[in-house]
């Protein structure tokens, strides 16, 4: 496994590779928004160096899996995937098979020993090279593995963002603020893999989110693994400017000479309020990108409980264009099992802070992730959460049975949970998300939405799907068709636990992207 650092942008922009014919890329993504967000980056690199999408893998040339590691149904997942390609591969041995992500960085030179055909394996730390690695393998004929074992320093090296994107949905972007994670949550493999937690300079979110809008993106999702801890090591960095320039501490005759750079790092609005907050807020971020001119709508996930601030609140509170909807991870609702997990808060208090969150955001629609059969999980234990997810009343939620992942705190506790005990309880608190969720929809009933158009429904082409400001799913019939990205008002007729039936009252917008770039997911 090498681990060198490669810091050549360059690089990045290969003339096409050399050939008449137009080679053909599939990008297939496991797992999180921050795996389809680095997708897509990895789609833009293959585009920028002259490839084309592939409709399957039948006709792709090269084809890159882009995996996921928090479960091991991931790791299951991907090698059945690799065992179906290799078949593919034995028929047509010029494709080219790329394996990226969270598992090949957890698992290194495993990948390659476990599936030898596997042509070239990259981590999460060097999404960059992709394109080079590919033409390193395809110079020699070798497969290539480069896994770096931590984070580069250059920005566009570090963000993903900041290399060429092609965008699964033009109206609709993820945007990372932040990448790693400096918690130890004791069942999540994420730190590892990902690495500590670096916030991207303020200015460089703002300035994509404003050539997104350009695009005519309308919609933004942040994406962070701890969205409320960001800026925290910008500060960090500022000082560390400051100290370079001989200067031991910021002050404001410091900041005034530094203003340029320490706004575009930090923001413009904290530099402005002088040095009396410790660092700028995620809350500066919320408002200075739901400002941006042509955004509808911002997303963010996720924020951690320990750590969601009221000025977060009153953000979403304020800033028209930040959607009613919080995505708040309870994981259980034991205190015991909490401690255990180290997450850094009891159900007492997450209820407080989503009551607080309920009380400053109006109509706010909660989701949340939830494992059970954590080791040690009593009936006691899973009682509590059961009575947690009912006071929380979720909109939805995303429940996962516990899987231990080697190199984990918890995969070395006892007690495990009898895989039948941690699925029936699943089942039970699924019965209790369902009602509340169920409720919840029920309660829309005779309100207009404003929904954002995502296509024709995959169950009824003849009605159109979309989602509401609090993510729900809604399906209309619509006597015309209308494009992805277009917003209209749709009144609510009917409702069930998992989506919102309404008619179409109105058009508010139309969407003003040029094109509509598809990354093959299939
Ligand atoms: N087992 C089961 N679920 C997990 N998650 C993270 N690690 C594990 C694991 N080892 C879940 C958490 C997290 C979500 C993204 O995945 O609920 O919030
Ligand atoms: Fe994993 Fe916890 Fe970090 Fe989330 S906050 S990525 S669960 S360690």
């Amino acid at each position: 496994m090498r681990c060198s650092v490669h810091s050549d942008f360059g690089a990045l922009f290969h003339r096409p590779y050399a050939s008449d014919v137009t080679k053909r890329y599939l990008v297939r993504t496991f797992g999180c928004q921050m795996n389809e967000h680095d997708s897509e980056r990895l789609a833009g690199l293959l585009e920028a160096d002259g490839y084309v999408p592939a409709t399957d893998t039948e006709d792709a040339d090269v084809v890159v899996l882009n995996t996921c590691c928090i479960r091991e149904n991931a790791d299951n997942k991907l090698y059945g995937t690799l065992g179906h390609l290799k078949s593919v591969k034995d028929r047509r041995p010029d494709m080219e098979i790329m394996v990226a992500g969270c598992l090949s960085q957890k698992d290194g030179d495993l990948v390659a020993q476990k599936a030898p055909y596997v042509d070239v394996v990259l981590g999460t730390h060097n999404v960059h090279r992709a394109v080079d690695l590919l033409h390193e393998h395809l110079a020699t004929g070798d497969s290539v593995t480069e896994i770096l074992s931590e984070t580069v320093a250059e920005d566009h090296e570090l963000f993903p963002s900041a290399l060429p994107v092609v965008r699964e949905s033009g109206h609709s972007a993820w945007v990372t603020i932040q990448i790693g994670c400096d918690n130890s949550c004791a069942f999540c493999i994420v730190p590892s893999v990902r690495g500590p937690e670096i916030s991207r300079a303020f200015g460089d979110v703002v300035a994509e989110v404003e050539r997104a809008a350009a695009d005519g993106v309308t919609q933004v999702t942040l994406l962070g693994q701890n969205v409320n801890s960001y800026g925290r090591d910008l500060t960090l960095r500022m000082k560390r400017g400051a100290d370079a320039d001989a200067t031991s501490h910021i002050d404001a005759a410091h900041l005034d000479a530094a203003h340029v750079d320490a706004a575009h790092l930090v923001g413009d609005a904290w530099v402005a309020e002088g040095t009396d907050r410790a660092r700028p807020l995620f809350a500066d971020l919320l408002r200075s990108v739901g400002e941006v001119e042509g955004i509808r709508r911002v997303r963010y996930t996720s924020p951690h409980p320990k750590d969601l601030r009221p000025e977060t609140i009153s953000a979403m509170a304020d800033v028209d264009t930040v959607c009613e909807h919080l995505h708040l991870p309870l994981q259980s609702g034991s205190d015991r099992i909490l401690a255990t997990m180290h997450r850094g808060y009891t159900a007492e208090r997450y209820l407080e802070r989503l009551a607080a969150a309920r009380a400053g955001v109006a109509d706010l629609a909660v989701t949340t992730d939830i494992i059970v059969g954590f080791p040690g999980e009593s009936d006691a234990d899973f009682a509590e959460t059961l009575e947690v997810a009912a006071e929380a009343r979720y909109d939805n939620a995303f429940t996962f049975v516990y899987s231990s992942r080697p190199g984990t705190e918890a995969a070395d506790l006892p007690d495990a949970v009898a895989h039948d005990v941690a699925v029936e309880r699943m089942m039970r608190l699924r019965t209790v998300v369902e009602r509340t969720s169920r409720l919840g929809h029920v309660a829309r009933i005779g309100h207009t939405e404003e929904v954002m158009v995502e296509g024709p429904s995959r169950r009824d082409p003849s009605r159109l799907s979309g989602r509401t400001r609090h993510n729900r799913l809604i399906h209309f019939p619509s006597d015309r068709p209308l494009r992805p990205g277009t917003y209209a008002h749709v009144l609510v007729t009917e409702a069930s636990t998992t989506n919102l039936i309404g008619e179409l009252v109105e058009i508010v917008a139309t969407p003003n992207h040029r094109r509509r770039i598809p990354v093959s997911l299939a």
